[in-house]
């Protein structure tokens, strides 16, 4: 079994050559086993660069391996020649909130190689598979592919090449590789290789080709995944078990290890051209290709975190493996948190208030509030430093000569959020947050978020220490602080905004279509679910949405598939989006939807989808508005500032991602669209 050191190191080594003397020989193809594989040609091995990028001002954190070789992926020559290898430390701000499950990270290393116009798919796919069969010792019948599916309209044609080069591999182990379509519809269909869209094997920084902004290079990519067992029978559980399991469903069955992107392509005037040069980007999880070695699901329990959760049960006395999943989720959250607060101050961010200093302020307070979920009250994260430069200080020695200052600068911050929390508490015991009702003496969202304003003392603070003392805590307590929040423009917040992780400048027609469509998915959750679903927050990416809302109980599989059901076929007819302007009271009147009402000045847009274009529908929607009278023509009403896109079918099409409880009757959608 590997230690995390020696797999990176026998990925290094395997690249740079010096394994497995049969690939290296001087015949042009050696045969490994029963596997034919191109000789490996020798690559530089380049250590990884910083975690904040040297000459990159778009960007606040290195967040993919080959983000520091984008000049070289151009075509500008690499002082190190055409091949290159690394392991790179990546950064993922914007996974801060995914973290507390069994394979989000925020910081993570990537394995990456690249031909920089040297060799292409022949040789890369069974290197890969070399390495992890013949190296890392997975077995065979573990592994699935997918490839690019092919797509006419941007010109770039389904990925034949791969699959041979997969079915060859997987043949010659004693595999049949039948190649299917649509697995994400019809499910395995005895296949082992799959043929997906451009949303899952498309790779550029900005994702999906209609997403790239001129200049961006990108191409098809083919992701290979481990299976960790049907036996587990994680889709039997899950919100979508109605519909099939695949390589990308989001059961937990399948873990993406490695991804090979052919990086050929260049969006040029809308097009996509032949780069000069071809290109292959590949990224591998170390995390994830340990866990895969390990056969443990949950990378928390793999040796690269070991040492800090066996350092984290010491101090909170729990056991990480017999902990609920709310605790569970605490030790991973400080876990990853302190890994990567260790990393970036090793890169030079000291936590502090602004860019990427406050990500890291950030890092270290959540974990303080974690820590207390685990009953650890007094100043524990420095402990925490030691037990990591240990384990990362052979692959990056700067950490040991830095330990001394990553730990005070850890301490120091830390205390700092003690004596914040230690005034806020004396500021509670004065004046408690809270407001009265029937005689009811509740926690009030907008005094708790005073106290946070005033002495950042955060929220789940307020609400431990209502419990403490017997105070109620309303349902809508999130809610009512989020929309104090909002209103008083959190001004910290500012440090990320207009930057993503790939740098690029914000996708206003991408984000503008998922704009509309969280309407579509509001209207349809009111559809299905019924009408006391109201919206509760929401956040648009290029890649996603992310929609919260009251609803009191779980959500069927059924009831998911006809919300999608509906979006979708919304989508397609074609319904027009109009903007009028109406005085609020009207606005309401008319049965316009609103998310915080007095946010809204009395002259207000007002964003209406539909009216539902048949005969009888357009009479009723001309005899309502003849008797000013709510219409029931229409999908959709908010009020709300846009923009939006004119026609509902510009939105492509949408997929339902992910669905689950965040707080007690509230609950959060993911989704995605297809343009
Ligand atoms: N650049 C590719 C990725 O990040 C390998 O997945």
């Amino acid at each position: 079994m590997f230690t995390p050191n020696q797999l990176r190191q026998a990925y290094l080594d395997f690249m740079a050559g010096k394994l497995a003397a049969s690939l290296n020989s001087s015949s042009s193809t050696t045969t490994t086993s029963a596997i034919e594989v191109p000789a490996m040609r020798p690559h530089a091995i380049v250590p990884s660069s910083p975690l904040v990028p040297e000459n990159d001002p778009t960007t606040l954190f290195t967040g993919s391996g080959m983000q520091p070789m984008m000049p070289y992926l151009l075509g500008e020559k690499h002082p190190k020649g055409q091949r290159i290898a690394d392991s790179q430390k990546c950064f993922r701000a914007e996974d801060i909130e995914e973290v507390g499950d069994n394979r989000h990270t925020t910081f993570f290393e990537m394995l990456g190689n690249w031909s920089l116009g040297d060799y292409f798919k022949t040789e890369q796919l069974p290197w890969f598979y070399t390495f992890l069969t013949r190296i890392v010792g997975l077995k065979p019948e573990r592994l699935y592919v997918t490839v690019f599916g092919g797509n006419p309209e941007i010109g770039v044609d389904r990925d034949d090449e791969s699959v041979q080069i997969w079915q060859k591999l997987f043949v010659a182990d004693g595999l049949e590789a039948k190649a299917v379509s649509d697995a994400a519809t019809k499910g395995f269909q005895g296949g082992r290789i799959f043929f997906y869209g451009e949303k899952k094997n498309w790779w550029s920084r900005a994702g999906a080709p209609a997403n790239m902004p001129e200049g961006e290079p990108g191409g098809p990519d083919s992701e290979t995944f481990y299976d960790f067992g049907a036996e587990l029978k994680l889709h039997e559980t899950s919100v979508f078990k109605a519909q099939p399991c695949h390589v990308n469903c989001d059961c937990g069955r399948f873990l993406e290890i490695g991804n090979s992107v052919f990086m050929k392509y260049r969006k040029t005037n809308g097009q996509f051209v032949p780069l000069l040069q071809q290109n292959v980007d590949f990224g591998g999880g170390l995390e994830r290709i340990l866990a895969a070695a390990q056969g443990t699901r949950d990378i928390f329990e793999t040796a690269f975190f070991a040492p800090i959760i066996t350092k984290l049960s010491d101090l909170s006395h729990l056991d990480y493996t017999s902990v609920d999943q709310t605790k569970k989720a605490s030790f991973r959250v400080i876990a990853d948190h302190i890994r990567a607060a260790v990393m970036l101050i090793a890169d030079g961010v000291l936590p502090g208030n602004k860019e990427q200093g406050y990500v890291v302020r950030r890092l270290i307070r959540r974990s303080v509030r974690h820590g207390r979920i685990l009953g650890i009250e007094q100043a524990f994260m420095s402990q925490l430093v030691a037990p990591l430069v240990v384990l990362y200080q052979e692959a990056y020695p700067t950490l040991g000569t830095q330990a001394n200052l990553i730990e005070t600068a850890i301490n120091d911050e830390e205390l700092k959020f003690q004596r914040t929390i230690a005034k806020g508490l004396k500021e509670f015991d004065k004046a408690p947050p809270v407001s009265e009702k029937s005689g009811q003496t509740y926690l009030s969202g907008e005094l708790s978020f005073k106290l946070y304003e005033t002495y950042g003392f955060p929220l789940e603070l307020s609400i431990e220490e209502a419990r403490d003392r017997g105070i109620q805590i309303p349902e809508q307590i999130q809610t009512e602080f989020a929309m104090a929040k909002t209103l008083h423009q959190d001004a910290s917040r500012t440090a990320t905004v207009g930057k993503f992780k790939g740098g690029l400048q914000d996708q206003s027609v991408i984000t503008t279509k998922y704009h509309t469509a969280t309407h579509l998915l509001h209207a349809a959750l009111r559809q299905v679910l019924g009408s006391h679903v109201g919206q509760k927050g929401s956040n648009i990416t290029v890649e996603r949405l992310r929609f919260d809302f009251s609803h009191p109980t779980a959500i069927t599989p059924d009831q998911l598939v006809k919300i999608e059901q509906q979006v979708n076929d919304w989508i397609k007819a074609d319904y027009p989006v109009t903007k009028t302007m109406m005085f609020k009271t009207a606005a309401l009147a008319s049965g316009a939807l609103a998310f915080f009402v007095e946010k809204y000045p009395d002259e207000v847009s007002v964003y209406t989808i539909g009216p539902v274009k048949t005969d009888q529908s357009a009479a009723i929607e001309l005899a309502a508005k003849a008797n000013d009278q709510p219409t029931s023509t229409w999908i959709s009403r908010e009020l709300c500032g846009g923009p939006h896109v004119q026609r509902t079918s510009e939105i492509g099409g949408l997929k339902i991602i992910k669905e689950k409880a965040i707080s007690a009757g509230i609950r959060r959608i993911y989704a995605e669209l297809n343009f």
